[in-house]
């Protein structure tokens, strides 16, 4: 089925799910939603969040998407459950790799970075204490990283002194493993590695989304079947695209504007 995959989050931080979903499905199309202006979510009240979530999933159905993904946290761990409820599209959501840092872990000790909505929320909260048992969790509020990675400075002076700031109780605490619990955060490992002693493992959802994204298609037999290898990746923005340019820069992907 050649449909697109639609994909969306508050911003351009999904785009480190796309990029893995197009390595594992190379010949999927995909439609890809930045609601930039309306980043960040974490700061969002519920059912804002939720708000927001229902009108980035009413486009990409009438862009005839067969499968979404919620490249968000925030957006999966607020929403996924009236989204599945409601629609009848497959979802795939991420949620903070707890379980897998709870495996790694040698200290028994693990750090969280994630935004306020998604520490906040039910999901997450219960996924914790379902995987986490036994394991000290170190949660921290990532205030303000979502707003520098979507004005693009990754890799600013202002980013590494905030994330310093953040980062440095909880490796005080030992922690052995750092789950990276928002989808912008990939965009932050170089300036993580050079923070973080080297023996602290970052862990992100990003493959496992992926995964699990091809997964669903094949069982519910949506995989692409034609035998093209040219994929268009379409994207839209409801705010800037010059800085979503820089995230997404390859010859297959086309940047529009839409007022959303
Ligand atoms: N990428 C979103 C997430 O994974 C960022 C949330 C926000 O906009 O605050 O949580």
């Amino acid at each position: 089925m050649d449909s697109p995959i639609g994909i969306f989050d508050s911003g351009v931080g999904g785009t480190s799910i796309w990029k893995e979903i197009t390595k594992l499905l190379p010949i999927e199309r995909t439609i890809y939603l930045a609601d930039s202006r309306h980043a960040p979510y974490g700061e969002k009240r519920k059912e804002k969040i939720l708000e927001r979530c229902i009108n980035n999933v009413e486009l990409l159905l009438e862009k005839d998407c067969k499968l979404i993904v919620v490249a968000c946290n925030t957006a999966t761990t607020n929403a996924i459950d009236y989204l599945r409820e409601h629609y009848s599209v497959p979802f795939i959501g991420i949620e903070p790799a707890i379980k897998p840092a709870a495996l790694q872990t040698k200290t028994k000790k693990v750090g969280v970075l994630a935004t306020k909505g998604t520490l906040a929320s039910d999901l997450f909260n219960s996924t914790a204490k379902l995987h986490a048992s036994g394991i000290e969790v170190f949660e921290r509020e990532g205030r303000g990283l979502v707003e520098l990675i979507e004005a693009g400075k990754t890799a600013s002076e202002e980013t590494e002194q905030l994330l310093k700031g953040y980062l440095h109780p909880m490796v005080q605490e030992n922690v052995d493993c750092m789950v990276l619990g928002c989808t912008h955060y990939p965009y932050l490992i170089p300036v993580l590695e050079k923070l973080l002693p080297p023996h602290v493992k970052i862990i992100d959802s990003g493959e496992a989304v992926a995964r699990q994204t091809k997964n669903v298609l094949e069982k519910k037999e949506l995989l692409n079947s034609a035998l093209s290898r040219n994929p268009q990746y379409v994207f839209y923005t409801n705010k800037d695209l010059t800085v979503l340019n820089t995230f997404v820069n390859r010859k297959e992907t086309k940047i529009s504007f839409l007022d959303f």
